[in-house]
């Protein structure tokens, strides 16, 4: 038996008493579906293989049949992962089942997730078909997906808004039909927490065969309650969850990991179920999802933002100083969070670095090393100290990023009160190098004047923000751009201590993205 203290008492926890649930990540697969945050193979495959360290149990990798490139994708990941099953998405389709099934047969386990509405108003109006048919159409998706598997799941999309009585017919017959798995997703993110723990208790109670099956939940976060509608399904009998790493997803996101974890663990008494996930490593790969996607974490944001472990009113220190639990219900230490953090400088050799590249959660192959490696010595002359916040940027922008077409070898700008201000600009454009200027309204507008140009794109420039990534007069800027061209939208990303430099590397980045996703459009669930 092993006690926890909480809040001074000493609450008895017997582990053994506690059942384990499923971590079902979908940073790679819904996650992906946030605007512009589209990852190509080996990007998922980085991610993937923190998630598998992470300790999560289901990794989904994508949906096959929606492009070659996401093919391509969760075929490289599953070729890579060994310890977490590997998920690929598939509507209720032969031919998105076949593809799903190329993509991950080869995995050491393997899992189709197949799904169908069942809500009267998507089956009306989206898939034009009848209860009876919606019904059959499911039983005939996962048994045509067990010739290829035992471990298929089936998700009754818009769940929470479908007749309780038919999801457990559902639910029911596919689980007689071979189904693993059932999830009941909150596809609009309109469930409230009180009745989502209820309809759980309902299927629970009302599908005769869910012993023989897993119930699991995949919550929206529309309301800002994904976490909560999580947390009170699993308190209801939910199994598993299906989470992403800084709630990423469609529209305003799908639950989060770290959420959902960090309650289980920080509240042992609300539901008597454990993870096998190893929170020291929370905080890294939320930097990593948030540096490959260009989704910055808003400050705010529980577990992994910024100011989520900061104590800023006096009196809160203070409290914090005399004992960490006046005002910390979690150690940041527990996240991953150290505030002992090693400073790096220009003396600091190869082998500190990549021992506290690795500590920071980056495994760098020996040419990445040998990349970054020469990159931080170069910051290391312009900036006294190095912190983790620039060896990450360095990381990102060095080995991290995007396959690119267009890459910068050069810039120069003039401006000032009295000039018009001027960039020239030497580029790599598929290797060759070409060179152009540009003038505008200011030096960053002149620069990317400069490089659209000569990179011929046309995109359109919808968001521009800059930050400083540290603190201190010469810190490094951080410039997050966000493009658009025809319907597609990318996000870039730059760092330098130079913010024009900065900027055009962000600009650039993006191009470099746009140029992907061109390629290998991404595709939503619905829109396909
Ligand atoms: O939100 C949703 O309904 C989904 C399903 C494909 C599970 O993402
Ligand atoms: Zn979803």
């Amino acid at each position: 038996m092993k006690t926890e203290l909480h809040f001074n008492k000493t609450i008895a926890i017997d582990k053994s008493m506690k059942e384990k649930i499923f971590i079902f990540d979908t940073t790679l697969r819904d996650g992906e579906q946030s605007p512009g945050a589209s990852m190509n193979p080996a990007e998922k495959v980085r991610i993937a293989t923190q998630l598998e360290k992470l300790g999560v149990d289901g990794i989904e990798a994508g949906f096959p049949a929606a492009s070659e490139g996401d093919f391509e994708a969760v075929t490289q990941v599953a070729q890579k992962i060994k310890n977490a099953e590997v998920v690929a998405l598939a509507r209720a389709t032969v031919n998105d089942i076949d593809r799903a099934w190329k993509a991950i047969s080869h995995a050491a386990k393997p899992r189709i997730h197949t799904f169908l509405a069942t809500s009267d108003i998507h089956m009306k109006y989206k898939l034009n078909m009848t209860r009876e048919e919606v019904l059959q159409s499911a039983v005939d998706a996962v048994k045509y997906a067990r010739k290829y598997t035992k471990n298929i799941e089936f998700s009754a999309e818009d769940g929470s808004r479908s007749d309780p009585d038919f999801l457990c017919n559902v639910f029911e017959a596919v689980i007689d039909a071979g189904a693993a798995t059932v999830n009941l997703p909150d596809t609009v993110g309109y469930a409230i927490p009180e009745e989502f723990g209820n309809l759980v208790s309902y299927i629970m109670a009302h599908t005769s065969n869910i012993g023989k099956a897993v119930l699991s939940v995949h919550c929206h976060n529309d309301l800002g309650l994904a976490t909560a509608n999580t947390l009170a399904a699993i308190k209801a009998g939910a199994r598993q969850a299906e989470v992403t790493i800084n709630g990423i997803g469609e529209r305003a996101g799908n639950t989060s990991l770290e959420e959902v974890v960090m309650s289980i663990n920080t509240r042992p008494t609300y539901a008597a179920v454990t993870t096998g996930i190893q929170t020291p490593r929370i905080y890294s790969i939320s930097r990593l999802v948030s540096m490959i996607t260009g989704i910055m974490v808003q400050p705010n944001k529980a577990i992994v933002g910024a100011n989520a472990f900061a104590h800023e009113a006096g009196i809160h220190q203070d409290g914090v100083l005399k004992n960490p639990m006046t005002y910390e219900i979690m150690r940041p230490e527990t996240i991953g969070l150290t505030t002992n953090r090693m400073v790096m400088g220009k003396h600091s050799g190869k082998h500190a670095l990549l021992s506290h590249l690795k500590n920071m959660g980056f495994d760098l192959s020996d040419e990445e090393l040998r990349i970054v490696f020469k990159k931080f010595k170069a910051l290391a002359d312009k900036k006294k100290y190095v912190l983790d916040e620039d060896l990450e940027a360095l990381v990102n922008q060095e080995v991290l990023r995007t396959a690119d077409n267009f890459a910068l070898t050069y810039l120069q700008v003039t401006s000032g009160t009295t000039v018009l201000p001027m960039a020239t600009v030497k580029m790599l454009i598929n290797g060759t190098e070409v060179v152009g200027t540009g003038s505008g309204n200011g030096p960053i507008d002149a620069a990317y004047n400069a490089i659209a140009r000569l990179t011929g794109t046309q995109s359109h420039l919808m968001r521009f923000t800059i930050s400083a990534i540290t603190g201190g007069t010469d810190a490094q800027g951080e410039v997050t751009v966000r493009l658009k061209e025809k319907n597609i939208i990318a996000l870039g990303r730059g760092t330098d201590p130079d913010i024009i430099t900065a900027s055009a590397y962000a600009y650039i980045n993006g191009l470099n993205r746009l140029e992907y996703l061109k390629q290998n459009p991404p595709a939503t669930v619905d829109a396909l």
